[in-house]
């Protein structure tokens, strides 16, 4: 036989059957490939390196001031925006693979991966912006390659979380740069 002709997966009549116990479940089924509880783990320290960056940027936006204070204040704003609806993603996954997800203040910056730093100056803040940036990209990318094919759809809601944390190392390195001078 060809490979085209293959049938695909197993036997059509052993998925259904399979599909309907454990219905309880959810959207995890016998076919989910990846360690559930370790998964779960990972996204519930991804969900604390968002939240402590939303905070992180939220007092950066608050305390932003100076001659270039403005413009920098939209972007921290900006970006905490993003990093909650980065939570907000994760948090959802979590819940769909059965897991709960970690809002709990206690233990919230051993958890996460990046650190909560406040920084006085502007370029102080932009600087520690970046370093939390740098950490969630690397990190994230660990994710992605744990992964693999074995949860293909969290894998890619983190490579695009991913993708918009190397826009806000590059946004912040593009700021640095203007007013490092
Ligand atoms: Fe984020
Ligand atoms: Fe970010």
């Amino acid at each position: 036989m060809t490979d085209s002709k293959k049938p695909f997966l197993s036997d059509i009549q052993e998925l259904r059957r399979r599909a309907r116990q454990h219905i309880e479940k959810g959207a995890v089924t016998e076919g989910y490939r990846a360690d559930r509880e370790t998964v779960i783990r990972i996204l519930n320290e991804a969900l604390a390196t968002e939240i402590v960056c939303v905070l992180r940027y939220k007092r950066h936006y608050f305390m932003a001031a100076g001659i270039h204070a403005q413009a920098v204040a939209q972007e921290f704003l900006e970006h905490a925006n993003e990093e909650q609806q980065h939570a907000d993603q994760i948090a959802e996954r979590i819940t769909q693979l059965d897991g709960e997800p970690n809002f709990s203040p206690e233990g919230l910056a051993s958890r996460s991966h990046s650190e909560y730093v406040e920084g006085t100056t502007l370029i102080e803040m932009l600087k520690e912006d970046l370093v939390a940036e740098r950490i969630a990209i690397e990190s994230y990318g660990e994710i992605v390659r744990y992964l693999g094919n074995d949860d293909p759809t969290t894998r890619r809601m983190m490579e695009s979380i991913l993708a918009v944390e190397e826009e806000h190392a590059d946004d912040l390195k593009t700021l640095l740069e203007t007013f490092a001078k």
